[in-house]
Protein backbone atom coordinates (compact mmCIF):
# COMPACT_ATOMS: atom_id res chain seq x y z
CA UNK A 1 0.00 0.00 0.00
CA UNK A 2 1.06 3.29 -0.87
CA UNK A 3 2.44 5.42 2.53
CA UNK A 4 1.33 8.64 0.32
CA UNK A 5 -1.31 9.64 -1.78
CA UNK A 6 -1.96 12.63 -3.24
CA UNK A 7 -4.82 13.47 -5.59
CA UNK A 8 -6.08 16.38 -7.28
CA UNK A 9 -4.52 19.16 -4.81
CA UNK A 10 -4.56 22.65 -6.29
CA UNK A 11 -3.73 25.79 -4.47
CA UNK A 12 -3.97 29.28 -5.67
CA UNK A 13 -2.88 32.39 -4.23
CA UNK A 14 -4.87 35.69 -5.32
CA UNK A 15 -5.74 34.69 -8.80
CA UNK A 16 -2.47 32.65 -9.64
CA UNK A 17 -3.25 28.56 -9.74
CA UNK A 18 0.04 27.45 -7.91
CA UNK A 19 -0.69 24.10 -7.68
CA UNK A 20 -2.64 22.97 -11.09
CA UNK A 21 -4.46 19.53 -10.06
CA UNK A 22 -1.60 17.12 -8.69
CA UNK A 23 -1.57 13.13 -8.31
CA UNK A 24 0.55 11.17 -6.99
CA UNK A 25 1.74 8.45 -4.65
CA UNK A 26 4.61 6.84 -3.16
CA UNK A 27 5.74 4.05 -1.41
CA UNK A 28 7.24 3.19 1.82
CA UNK A 29 11.55 3.60 1.72
CA UNK A 30 11.12 5.22 -1.69
CA UNK A 31 13.09 8.27 -2.40
CA UNK A 32 11.12 10.60 -5.10
CA UNK A 33 12.83 13.80 -6.52
CA UNK A 34 10.73 17.00 -7.87
CA UNK A 35 12.28 18.83 -10.22
CA UNK A 36 11.36 21.87 -12.35
CA UNK A 37 11.91 25.66 -13.27
CA UNK A 38 11.63 28.15 -10.39
CA UNK A 39 8.05 29.32 -9.73
CA UNK A 40 6.90 25.89 -11.10
CA UNK A 41 5.18 25.60 -7.50
CA UNK A 42 7.77 23.00 -6.07
CA UNK A 43 7.91 24.77 -2.64
CA UNK A 44 4.09 25.57 -2.34
CA UNK A 45 3.51 21.38 -3.18
CA UNK A 46 5.56 20.54 0.15
CA UNK A 47 4.41 23.28 2.42
CA UNK A 48 0.98 21.57 1.51
CA UNK A 49 1.88 18.56 2.66
CA UNK A 50 3.65 19.88 5.65
CA UNK A 51 0.18 21.66 6.54
CA UNK A 52 1.87 25.19 6.04
CA UNK A 53 -0.22 25.97 3.33
CA UNK A 54 -4.01 25.20 3.11
CA UNK A 55 -4.46 23.52 -0.39
CA UNK A 56 -7.86 24.81 -2.23
CA UNK A 57 -8.87 21.35 -2.61
CA UNK A 58 -7.70 17.34 -3.27
CA UNK A 59 -6.72 14.83 -0.81
CA UNK A 60 -3.82 14.18 0.98
CA UNK A 61 -3.35 10.55 2.30
CA UNK A 62 -0.73 9.24 4.86
CA UNK A 63 -0.91 5.43 5.21
CA UNK A 64 -4.40 4.81 5.66
CA UNK A 65 -4.96 7.89 6.95
CA UNK A 66 -6.65 10.95 5.31
CA UNK A 67 -5.10 14.07 6.67
CA UNK A 68 -6.73 16.39 4.50
CA UNK A 69 -10.20 16.12 1.97
CA UNK A 70 -11.76 19.06 0.92
CA UNK A 71 -14.72 17.40 0.36
CA UNK A 72 -15.08 16.57 4.12
CA UNK A 73 -16.30 20.09 6.00
CA UNK A 74 -15.56 20.83 9.53
CA UNK A 75 -13.17 23.07 11.07
CA UNK A 76 -10.17 21.42 12.90
CA UNK A 77 -8.34 22.46 16.07
CA UNK A 78 -5.06 23.30 16.01
CA UNK A 79 -3.38 20.40 17.92
CA UNK A 80 -5.18 18.18 14.93
CA UNK A 81 -3.37 20.30 12.81
CA UNK A 82 0.11 19.81 14.68
CA UNK A 83 -0.45 15.98 15.08
CA UNK A 84 -1.05 16.16 11.31
CA UNK A 85 2.06 17.72 10.36
CA UNK A 86 3.77 14.66 12.53
CA UNK A 87 4.05 12.65 9.94
CA UNK A 88 6.12 14.55 7.86
CA UNK A 89 9.56 16.62 8.51
CA UNK A 90 10.71 19.61 6.27
CA UNK A 91 14.40 20.90 5.80
CA UNK A 92 14.46 24.05 4.05
CA UNK A 93 17.11 25.69 1.63
CA UNK A 94 17.74 28.42 4.05
CA UNK A 95 18.54 25.83 7.21
CA UNK A 96 15.95 27.94 10.13
CA UNK A 97 17.65 26.94 12.95
CA UNK A 98 16.95 28.68 16.41
CA UNK A 99 19.77 31.46 16.29
CA UNK A 100 19.63 31.84 20.03
CA UNK A 101 19.51 27.87 20.51
CA UNK A 102 22.87 25.56 20.76
CA UNK A 103 22.69 22.63 17.74
CA UNK A 104 21.61 19.64 20.55
CA UNK A 105 18.42 22.87 21.70
CA UNK A 106 17.45 23.12 17.94
CA UNK A 107 17.12 18.97 17.68
CA UNK A 108 15.48 18.55 21.45
CA UNK A 109 13.16 21.84 21.22
CA UNK A 110 10.66 20.00 18.90
CA UNK A 111 9.99 16.80 20.98
CA UNK A 112 10.44 18.45 24.49
CA UNK A 113 6.80 20.76 23.57
CA UNK A 114 5.20 17.88 21.67
CA UNK A 115 5.81 15.76 25.00
CA UNK A 116 4.77 18.14 27.08
CA UNK A 117 1.62 18.25 25.50
CA UNK A 118 1.43 14.50 25.42
CA UNK A 119 3.05 12.08 27.47
CA UNK A 120 4.76 14.17 29.95
CA UNK A 121 8.60 14.71 29.46
CA UNK A 122 11.50 12.31 29.70
CA UNK A 123 14.58 15.07 29.14
CA UNK A 124 17.09 12.04 29.27
CA UNK A 125 15.71 9.85 26.55
CA UNK A 126 15.00 12.96 24.40
CA UNK A 127 18.62 14.22 25.07
CA UNK A 128 19.89 11.01 23.91
CA UNK A 129 18.14 10.76 20.96
CA UNK A 130 18.93 13.72 19.67
CA UNK A 131 22.64 13.20 20.64
CA UNK A 132 22.39 10.31 18.71
CA UNK A 133 21.04 11.81 15.38
CA UNK A 134 23.49 14.34 16.14
CA UNK A 135 25.85 11.72 16.05
CA UNK A 136 24.80 10.08 12.56
CA UNK A 137 24.78 13.24 11.04
CA UNK A 138 29.01 14.00 12.09
CA UNK A 139 28.02 16.54 14.71
CA UNK A 140 29.09 14.68 17.80
CA UNK A 141 31.73 17.42 18.69
CA UNK A 142 29.12 20.71 17.73
CA UNK A 143 26.22 19.72 20.05
CA UNK A 144 26.86 23.01 22.22
CA UNK A 145 27.56 25.30 19.26
CA UNK A 146 24.54 27.82 18.17
CA UNK A 147 24.18 28.17 14.49
CA UNK A 148 26.48 31.27 13.86
CA UNK A 149 29.53 28.82 15.00
CA UNK A 150 28.81 26.29 12.48
CA UNK A 151 28.74 25.89 8.58
CA UNK A 152 26.39 26.19 6.25
CA UNK A 153 26.90 22.47 5.46
CA UNK A 154 26.86 22.15 9.56
CA UNK A 155 23.68 23.88 10.22
CA UNK A 156 21.85 21.77 7.40
CA UNK A 157 22.64 18.39 8.74
CA UNK A 158 21.75 19.61 12.31
CA UNK A 159 18.24 20.98 10.55
CA UNK A 160 18.54 17.55 9.37
CA UNK A 161 18.53 15.98 12.93
CA UNK A 162 15.88 18.39 13.95
CA UNK A 163 13.39 17.19 11.59
CA UNK A 164 14.21 13.24 12.10
CA UNK A 165 14.00 14.30 16.01
CA UNK A 166 10.11 13.94 14.95
CA UNK A 167 10.20 10.40 13.68
CA UNK A 168 8.08 11.82 10.23
CA UNK A 169 6.96 8.86 8.22
CA UNK A 170 8.14 11.25 5.22
CA UNK A 171 11.39 13.80 5.12
CA UNK A 172 10.67 16.68 2.85
CA UNK A 173 13.64 18.28 1.66
CA UNK A 174 13.63 21.95 -0.45
CA UNK A 175 16.43 22.44 -2.10
CA UNK A 176 18.91 21.79 0.72
CA UNK A 177 21.77 22.81 -0.88
CA UNK A 178 20.82 25.72 -2.57
CA UNK A 179 22.25 27.66 0.24
CA UNK A 180 25.54 26.51 0.24
CA UNK A 181 28.89 27.19 -0.77
CA UNK A 182 29.73 24.16 -3.40
CA UNK A 183 32.19 22.62 -1.26
CA UNK A 184 29.97 22.15 1.53
CA UNK A 185 27.01 20.97 -0.72
CA UNK A 186 28.85 17.38 -0.73
CA UNK A 187 28.41 16.51 3.09
CA UNK A 188 24.96 17.26 3.19
CA UNK A 189 24.33 15.35 -0.22
CA UNK A 190 25.96 12.31 1.36
CA UNK A 191 24.09 12.24 4.71
CA UNK A 192 21.17 12.24 2.64
CA UNK A 193 22.09 9.41 0.39
CA UNK A 194 22.65 7.66 3.66
CA UNK A 195 19.17 8.22 4.98
CA UNK A 196 17.70 6.85 1.46
CA UNK A 197 20.20 3.92 2.12
CA UNK A 198 18.38 3.34 5.32
CA UNK A 199 14.95 3.19 3.15
CA UNK A 200 13.97 6.80 4.66
CA UNK A 201 11.14 8.05 2.70
CA UNK A 202 11.79 10.85 1.25
CA UNK A 203 10.66 14.18 -1.20
CA UNK A 204 13.60 15.73 -2.51
CA UNK A 205 12.78 19.35 -4.40
CA UNK A 206 16.85 19.47 -5.60
CA UNK A 207 18.59 21.18 -9.27
CA UNK A 208 21.52 18.82 -8.04
CA UNK A 209 21.08 16.58 -11.44
CA UNK A 210 23.60 13.90 -10.66
CA UNK A 211 22.65 13.41 -7.29
CA UNK A 212 19.04 13.28 -8.33
CA UNK A 213 19.98 10.49 -11.01
CA UNK A 214 21.49 8.61 -8.22
CA UNK A 215 19.22 8.61 -5.17
CA UNK A 216 16.15 8.69 -6.28
CA UNK A 217 13.60 5.82 -6.91
CA UNK A 218 11.25 8.32 -9.14
CA UNK A 219 11.20 12.00 -10.60
CA UNK A 220 8.46 13.89 -11.30
CA UNK A 221 9.28 17.13 -13.37
CA UNK A 222 7.15 19.75 -12.54
CA UNK A 223 5.66 22.93 -14.88
CA UNK A 224 3.51 25.67 -14.15
CA UNK A 225 1.99 23.43 -11.42
CA UNK A 226 1.34 20.69 -13.03
CA UNK A 227 3.35 16.75 -13.33
CA UNK A 228 4.13 17.51 -17.06
CA UNK A 229 6.73 14.24 -16.92
CA UNK A 230 6.91 11.50 -13.97
CA UNK A 231 9.17 8.17 -13.78
CA UNK A 232 12.88 6.71 -13.19
CA UNK A 233 15.90 8.70 -13.48
CA UNK A 234 16.73 6.96 -16.85
CA UNK A 235 13.49 7.65 -18.26
CA UNK A 236 13.09 11.56 -17.07
CA UNK A 237 16.47 12.62 -16.67
CA UNK A 238 18.22 10.09 -19.56
CA UNK A 239 15.16 9.89 -21.83
CA UNK A 240 13.15 12.48 -21.15
CA UNK A 241 9.52 12.68 -23.37
CA UNK A 242 7.82 15.82 -22.85
CA UNK A 243 9.35 18.72 -24.49
CA UNK A 244 9.13 20.78 -21.27
CA UNK A 245 11.35 18.34 -20.43
CA UNK A 246 13.58 18.36 -23.07
CA UNK A 247 14.25 21.88 -22.46
CA UNK A 248 14.12 22.55 -19.04
CA UNK A 249 17.12 19.63 -18.83
CA UNK A 250 19.32 21.47 -21.96
CA UNK A 251 18.86 24.79 -20.11
CA UNK A 252 20.19 22.93 -17.42
CA UNK A 253 23.56 21.36 -18.98
CA UNK A 254 24.12 24.67 -20.75
CA UNK A 255 24.68 26.40 -17.44
CA UNK A 256 21.56 27.81 -16.51
N1 LIG B 1 2.40 33.08 -0.25
C1 LIG B 1 2.33 33.37 -1.56
N2 LIG B 1 1.56 34.36 -2.01
C2 LIG B 1 1.47 34.66 -3.33
N3 LIG B 1 2.12 33.97 -4.29
C3 LIG B 1 2.92 32.96 -3.91
C4 LIG B 1 3.07 32.60 -2.53
N4 LIG B 1 3.92 31.54 -2.46
C5 LIG B 1 4.28 31.27 -3.74
N5 LIG B 1 3.68 32.10 -4.60
C6 LIG B 1 3.82 32.09 -6.08
O1 LIG B 1 3.61 30.77 -6.51
C7 LIG B 1 4.45 30.46 -7.61
C8 LIG B 1 5.18 29.17 -7.32
O2 LIG B 1 6.09 29.40 -6.26
P1 LIG B 1 6.93 28.25 -5.58
O3 LIG B 1 6.00 27.21 -5.07
O4 LIG B 1 7.81 28.92 -4.60
O5 LIG B 1 7.74 27.67 -6.81
P2 LIG B 1 9.16 26.92 -6.86
O6 LIG B 1 9.47 26.41 -5.49
O7 LIG B 1 8.98 25.85 -7.88
O8 LIG B 1 10.15 27.96 -7.32
C9 LIG B 1 5.35 31.65 -7.82
O9 LIG B 1 4.83 32.39 -8.89
C10 LIG B 1 5.23 32.40 -6.52
O10 LIG B 1 5.41 33.78 -6.71
MG1 LIG C 1 11.10 26.70 -4.25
Amino acid sequence: MAILEVKNLKKSFDDTEVIRDISFTMDEGETLTIIGSSGSGKTTLLRCLNFLERPDSGVIRVKDEVLFDSDITGTVSEKDIRNRRLHFGLVFQSFNLFPQYTALENVTLAPLLLAKENTGIDLPAIEENARGLLDDMGLSDRMGNYPHELSGGQQQRVAIARALALHPDILCFDEPTSALDPELTGEVLRVIKDLAGHNMTMIIVTHEMSFAHDVSDKILFMDKGVIAEEGTPEEVIDNPQNDRTIQFLANYKNGM
